[in-house]
């Protein structure tokens, strides 16, 4: 038989064409759609073997639509095998495989790059799993082995009991080091399985506000830091209290860890467009580079500022998994200088409870509610 194959794979090529000539059958090639679609067009074949997925413009779907046309009744054997070739490579570990696919929009190639789409997610995902692992260990390798010197020294040396004391205080706090990981890792695999959601109620994001922002008073004033709070009250949103004060009080906590002594550290609460309420932290440390802006929120990254200080790089990615359960992202904007950190709830949208805001709003721009607690301020 004359057989044209119509194949773009060299190895693919080689082995179908010395497959056929064994078999004593003539056979043509043609390695793309255009010089496939002349041949098939211009001479008599028995059968053709096509490629269903070709590069460039002309695919094998497109070369037996103008045959069939042209009324040419060649019977045609088409390869899909690079689905299966794809997956396989994808088991074996090589998650860098995608489907070939090309300009047209037919049923497969549409399902080829809905695969592909599919495949860059998980490529994206398992990648991230093994940062988050590999981050996990470290981070959890630095304090249990610093506890581990500290007991082997106590057992060692038997020092008198203050020192003993005092090092058994290091070791009580290179655990907390060890907690305070797990349960922020915790709370973070919670609110991604969607845990969290029962959790919403109606709560005063200004009261929340104030809450925390007295609960930081002290730590402001031993750095030197005025910290104040802009707040009408109330302002009613809908959303889970305690996830929104731990995503507040992380970004009070990086705002009083990267901004200077004598410092500024500003909370705002208010009432936006859309339905909105919004917490905006800002103050004059050295900010976020905008290259740096989408790293941050990942977990465990650290970036330039945290050198230095103590941290995991959690603080921003529990910050932002919250902003997401609350349908917003966290928006990082320059505070020239420093850093403001503008988390979004929304707003309960009862028509009393908006005109009781619109009331707070107004009276909180006549009288703005200022928290001063470092010394020096007014
Ligand atoms: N207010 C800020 N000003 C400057 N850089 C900041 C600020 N907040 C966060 N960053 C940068 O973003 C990085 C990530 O912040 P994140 O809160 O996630 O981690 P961390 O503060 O380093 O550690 P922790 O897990 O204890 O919060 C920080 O390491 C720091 O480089
Ligand atoms: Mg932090």
């Amino acid at each position: 038989m004359k057989i044209l194959l119509v194949e773009d794979n060299e190895r693919v090529s080689q082995f179908v064409i010395k497959g056929l000539q064994e078999a004593g059958h003539t056979t043509d090639h043609a390695a793309n759609g255009r010089d496939g679609m002349f041949l098939a067009a211009s001479e008599p074949y028995d059968v053709i073997v096509m490629d269903r997925m070709l590069p460039g413009e002309i695919d094998g779907l497109a070369i037996i639509e103008v045959l069939r046309k042209a009324g040419k009744r060649t019977p045609i054997l088409i390869l899909i095998y690079s689905i299966g070739q794809t997956v396989t490579a994808i088991i074996h570990g090589d998650l860098k495989h995608r489907l070939p696919t090309n300009l047209s929009d037919d049923e497969l190639n549409t399902l080829a790059r809905t695969i592909n789409g599919l495949l860059e997610q998980i490529e994206q995902l398992v990648h991230g799993v093994r940062n988050v692992s590999n981050s996990i260990a470290h981070d959890l390798r630095t304090p249990l082995a610093e506890l581990r010197s500290r007991l082997e020294e106590l057992a060692l040396m038997r020092p008198a009991p203050d020192a003993a004391f005092a090092e058994i205080d290091g070791a009580v706090a290179d655990v907390d080091r060890v907690i305070r990981i797990f349960d922020a890792l915790l709370r973070l695999a919670e609110i991604d399985a969607g845990m969290r959601r029962s959790g919403f109620v109606s709560l005063d994001l200004a009261d929340l506000a104030a809450t925390a922002v007295e609960f930081y008073a002290p730590a402001a004033e031993i750095k030197n830091i005025r910290l104040t709070l802009h707040a009408p009250a109330p302002l009613e949103v809908s959303g889970d209290p305690i996830l929104i004060a731990q995503a507040l009080s992380n970004l009070i906590d990086n705002a009083l860890k990267y901004a200077p002594e004598h410092g500024l550290i500003d909370v705002t609460i208010r009432r936006r467009a859309g339905g909105l309420a919004e917490i905006a932290v800002s103050d004059n440390g050295p900010g976020i580079r905008d290259s740096d802006k989408a790293k941050v929120v990942e977990r465990f990254y650290r970036g330039d500022a945290s050198r230095g200080t103590p941290g995991v790089g959690l603080g921003l990615s529990l910050a932002q998994a919250v902003a997401k359960l609350h349908g917003s992202n966290l928006e990082f904007a320059d505070n020239s200088p420093g850093l403001r950190v503008v988390l979004a709830v929304p707003c309960i949208e009862s028509e009393a409870a908006g005109a009781l805001a619109l009331l707070g709003d107004a009276a909180a721009l006549q009288a703005t509610a200022d928290v001063r607690v470092a010394p020096g301020a007014s």
